[in-house]
Parts: C-alpha cells; structure tokens; sequence
C-alpha cells in the first residue's frame, strides 16, 4: 500500500496543470506546513525564529523544470535578492538552487551565466550555495555543472543521492574536488535500470557513502529524517574521532523540528532547509510521496478551507 502511494504521489508531482493552479491560488492544502511562505522577507522571519534556537538555514526559491530564458533569469533575480536578505538581516543561512529552475533544460550559456551571478552574489555576501539534485535524467548534467564552478568557486556544493547505482562512483570522483556534499536518499521516480528498489539497499548505500565521504575528510551533511542514519554518524564520530566541524545534520522544515532542536542542544550543528515561493506544488507532492501519514495534515488544511 505504502509503495502505491509513494508512486501516486510522485506521479502527482509532475502534473503541469496542478502545478500552475497551485501558483495561482497561494499556500493552500496544508502547504503552509512545508513552505515558510511565500516571499523571502516571509521566510526570513521563520529563519530568524531558527536561528535564535541554534539551528541555521538554507534557503531554497521553488521552482524548477523551467523552459522559458525569462522564467530562470526571474528565478535567478529572486535567488540573488534572497542572498541580499539574508545579509541585510544577518541570517545564519545558506542558498539551495535547482538547476532547472536557472536554465538546466534551455542551455548550457543560460544556467551558467545564472549560477555565476548567483554564485557572485554568494562570494561578496559570504554565501554558500548548494545545487540541489534533481531526477537521474539530469544529473550527469548537474554533477558537470558543479565541477566546472567547483574549479572557479569556494561557495559552492552539490547533493548526491543514495538511490543510484551510479553514485558511488561519483563521490570516488567528486573527492578530487575536495566537495561540500549534501548526501540524501533520494525523492524522486526512478526506474530499476537506474536505481535501487529496495529501501534496504538505498539504506545501506547511504551508510557507506556517509562513511567514505566523512573518511576522505570532506565537509558533509547528512540530510535526513531516519533516527537510525544520525545514529550511524554518531558512531562514526565516535570510532573515528571525527571533529564536529567536519559535518553537519540537515534535515527539511516542518519536518521532526523537536528532534532538530535536540540534535542542535546536543552541539552539532544542524541546518534546516527552507523552501519559499509559489511553485510549492511539486515540492509538497515528494513531501506526501516520503511519508504518505503527511496526507492527514493535507486532508485538514482542505477541511479548514
Ligand atoms: P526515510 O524516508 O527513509 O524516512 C526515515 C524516517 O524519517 C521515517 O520513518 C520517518 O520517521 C521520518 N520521515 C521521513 N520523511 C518524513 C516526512 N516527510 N515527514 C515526517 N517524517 C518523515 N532529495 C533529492 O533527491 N535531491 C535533493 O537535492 C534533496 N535535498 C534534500 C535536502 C534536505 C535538507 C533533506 C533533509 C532532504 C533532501 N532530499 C533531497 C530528500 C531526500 O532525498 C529524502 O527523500 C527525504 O529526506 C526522506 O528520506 P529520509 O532520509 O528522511 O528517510
């Protein structure tokens, strides 16, 4: 029951015509739960809130799959005037950008000429940027992406997914470029041919890229929700006397925020990604296909409309 769900959702998180009624009509359904809002000044409060109790933030405008120069270039405004608000404010937080919302699917001139300004943005205001990773189609892309900016920028890191076959070689590779790596499981459909089925698979994937990452000595964030995973790392710390300033916990907002603060009380750092904007519709779909218990806080959104 609980695979047809996930796959439902997932389904649903791609359908055009949702995902532009959504932008039309707000934060509705319950997607307040998930979004800080639907502007940065909106989310920079909930930032500071954050911030005051010891966690910091990336910052991510939704958006993503665009295909039209105009669409990225806007998009690309808002990521720049996001990093301008989180200095203006002293905001302990980072930037989380998709790439096909800067340009991914029009050309190779339109994203870098938008993640170079971003990136700029980033350097003069102390900003780190991560590319988020999006579905396998485009992540050889994305990986390429970063390891050209990689070779011009400090600011900037990447995600990898625990999901694909694929992505052990990628970290053996990424280690030449000393990397800021998000490590996550993975959130969205992928076919067999490209990616492990089994969620015990993904896991134990996910434990030993966590392993290798943190023992070639790169700066990681183990961003996920899964008691068993944060237990794995404390292990980790311990066995291998890792220094706390090697990695981090991150984990997504409205999701586990009292075990996000315990892990914070507890002195490692943690940092909660928060999405804002209109284009919340595909974002929340792949929140309900993780956990599809969520569909509750949905189902009560719809009723107090
Ligand atoms: P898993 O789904 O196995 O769940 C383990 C436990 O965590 C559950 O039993 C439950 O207790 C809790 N839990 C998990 N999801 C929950 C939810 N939605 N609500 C409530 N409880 C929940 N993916 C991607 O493909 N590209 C990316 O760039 C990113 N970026 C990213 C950033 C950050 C900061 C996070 C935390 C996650 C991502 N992801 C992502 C999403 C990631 O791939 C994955 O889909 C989710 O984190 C869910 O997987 P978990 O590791 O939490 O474990």
């Amino acid at each position: 029951m609980e695979t047809v769900m996930r796959n439902l959702f997932l389904f649903l998180s791609k359908n055009k015509t949702m995902t532009k009624m959504a932008k039309e009509h707000g934060l509705k359904f319950g997607a307040s739960r998930f979004v800080a809002g639907t502007t940065i000044e909106e989310a920079s409060k909930k930032i500071a809130r954050l911030n005051d109790e010891g966690l910091c933030a990336t910052v991510d405008f939704l958006g993503e799959f665009v295909n039209c120069e105009k669409e990225a270039k806007a998009a690309t405004d808002e990521s720049v005037h996001a990093i301008e608000t989180i200095a203006k404010n002293g905001l302990d937080s980072e930037l989380s950008v998709k790439m096909t919302s800067l340009g991914l699917d029009i050309s190779d001139d339109v994203v870098f000429a938008n993640m170079r300004r971003i990136l700029d943005a980033g350097k003069k205001h102390d900003v780190t940027i991560t590319i988020d990773m999006e579905d396998e189609s485009r992540c050889e892309k994305t990986l390429e992406i970063f390891k050209t900016l990689r070779k011009e920028y400090d600011n900037v890191g990447t995600v990898l997914q625990a999901y694909l076959y694929r992505t052990l070689g990628d970290l053996q590779i990424l280690n030449e470029y000393n990397p800021y790596l998000r490590l996550v499981k993975g959130a969205y459909k992928e076919s067999d041919e490209v990616a492990f089925a089994d969620k015990e698979d993904v896991d134990e994937n996910y434990r030993h890229l966590i392993k290798l990452n943190l023992l070639y000595g790169n700066y990681t964030a183990i961003a996920t929700h899964d008691d068993s995973m944060i237990r794995y790392v404390k292990k980790l710390e311990k066995e291998h006397n890792l220094d706390r300033k090697q990695f981090e916990f991150q984990m997504l907002y409205g999701i586990r925020n009292d075990f996000q603060k315990q892990l914070a009380d507890e002195g490692y750092r943690v940092r909660v990604y928060i999405p804002y904007g209109q284009d919340w519709y595909g974002y929340n779909m792949r929140r309900l296909a993780e956990r599809p218990a969520n569909v509750l806080f949905v189902l009560k959104g719809i009723m107090k409309k």
